[in-house]
């Protein structure tokens, strides 16, 4: 049966996490996988979910099956987080195992509906989006998005291409914090990409990955409610890995927006189809977690209080790295940095030269050159700085 099969390609991503973990230097630097660590080097589990835990477990009567689309509060709350006051009539939801999950239900769903439909990916993009996008069958194609010369969104070569995008075209979009270059959409490029969309008639497919990660929850969210607000469709995938730190509790939701709430019913059903072919119902914990926060003041203020920290602590990291390269290099350079959004930004490096920061510095980072700021301890920022500048030049 299997013999015809060959050796998968390793993931880019989890691939660099096995590297570091066999690593033995104690003094390695982990600027891989994009998890979130706190002052004490820790990947916390957040206070608010502890509550919430201890009261599931007093509270839950059964184990018995979900429906096939979740947890209805949790997925209640994620429709207010996510689309704010917007009217609703016209969105539904399904809670996923993690915005992984989502997004792979969504491109199915979108390959259900057209199967030639093609996939527009941001250049670069997160690198499991293709991998996915393929394993659905769905064509994709690359817009411009990031100047390495700038370090900023190429904006007007991103439109002049979206200007190519029709009605059988669907572009994908990172909500906020764009993984993995950093490089953040101002509010008019969502303005010119909700024209572009209505004028062309191509579908926007939001992956939203890392709200509260930027510039906080309302303003992350932004860009996703002006598409909300003026396009006839769209799709939207949520994680709450990151902003809930449940990783590993793979929680998310696959959000629709159907051009008539009889639409969005019709989307809604062939996704829970689609998640019955595939995983049947979701996992109930992390959800169930999520959606208890969601629904209680107190709860749900801890969980912004910790978030809020969380972000001020990346935009320190980032402000004391962009400030230790200035000196270094004398030069502006990095600046970037310190502009830059959520984990991630594509720091300059060559896959030589990330291999070298790797074996001679003991620095891990994605071979795209990709660094996670929240991976870097503040006591190790001068040392990063310095080995940045040894193998990057001035
Ligand atoms: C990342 O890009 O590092 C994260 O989104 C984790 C993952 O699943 O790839």
């Amino acid at each position: 049966m299997f013999e015809t099969l060959e050796t998968a390609s390793p993931d880019a991503i989890f691939a660099v996490v096995a590297a570091v973990r066999a690593d033995p230097r104690p003094h390695k630097i982990d600027l891989s996988i994009g998890v979130y660590h706190d002052r004490a080097r820790r990947s916390p589990i957040m206070a608010a979910v502890r509550d919430a835990e201890r009261r599931l477990l007093e509270s839950e009567a059964t184990k018995s099956y979900l429906g096939l689309a979740g947890h209805e509060r949790f997925n209640a709350g994620m429709t207010a987080l996510v689309f704010g006051s917007a009217p609703r009539e016209r969105i539904r939801a399904a809670q996923t195992p993690g915005g992984t999950g989502a997004v792979r239900v969504l491109a199915e769903l979108i390959r259900r509906a057209k199967p030639d439909a093609r996939m527009w990916l941001s250049a670069p993009t997160w690198p499991n989006h293709p991998v996915i996008m393929r394993a659905v069958g769905l064509e994709t194609r690359n817009y411009p998005y990031f100047d390495p010369a700038t370090n900023e969104v190429q904006a007007d070569a991103m439109l002049k291409a979206l200007g190519q995008a029709g009605p059988g075209d669907v572009v994908l979009l990172h909500g906020c914090c764009h993984n993995p270059t950093g490089a953040e959409l101002a509010p008019e490029h969502w303005d010119a990409i909700a024209d572009l969309a209505i004028a062309r008639g191509f579908l926007p497919f939001v992956d939203f990955a890392y709200q509260g990660f930027g510039d906080g929850l309302e303003q992350d969210a932004a860009g996703v409610r002006k598409l909300a607000a003026r396009v006839p469709q769209m799709v939207v995938a949520a994680s709450c890995s990151k902003n809930f730190g449940l990783y590993r509790d793979r929680v998310g939701c696959a959000f629709v927006l159907g051009a008539s709430p009889e639409r969005a019913d019709v989307m809604q059903g062939q996704l829970l189809s689609i998640a019955r072919a595939n995983y049947s119902s979701p996992p109930a914990h992390g959800a169930a977690v999520v959606g208890a926060i969601l629904d209680d003041a107190a709860l749900r203020a801890d969980w912004q209080a910790e978030l809020d920290d969380m972000r001020a602590h990346m935009l320190g990291l980032r402000r004391s790295l962009a400030a230790g390269l200035r000196v270094r290099s004398n030069s502006d350079r990095f600046d970037f940095v310190e502009r830059h959004r959520g984990m991630f930004s594509l720091i300059g490096a060559s896959p030589e030269q990330v291999a070298r920061l790797r074996d001679e510095h003991a620095v891990h980072m994605l071979g795209s050159g990709r660094i996670n700021i929240a991976g870097l301890p503040e006591a190790e920022v001068d040392r990063f700085a310095d080995a940045l500048i040894t193998v990057l030049g001035r």
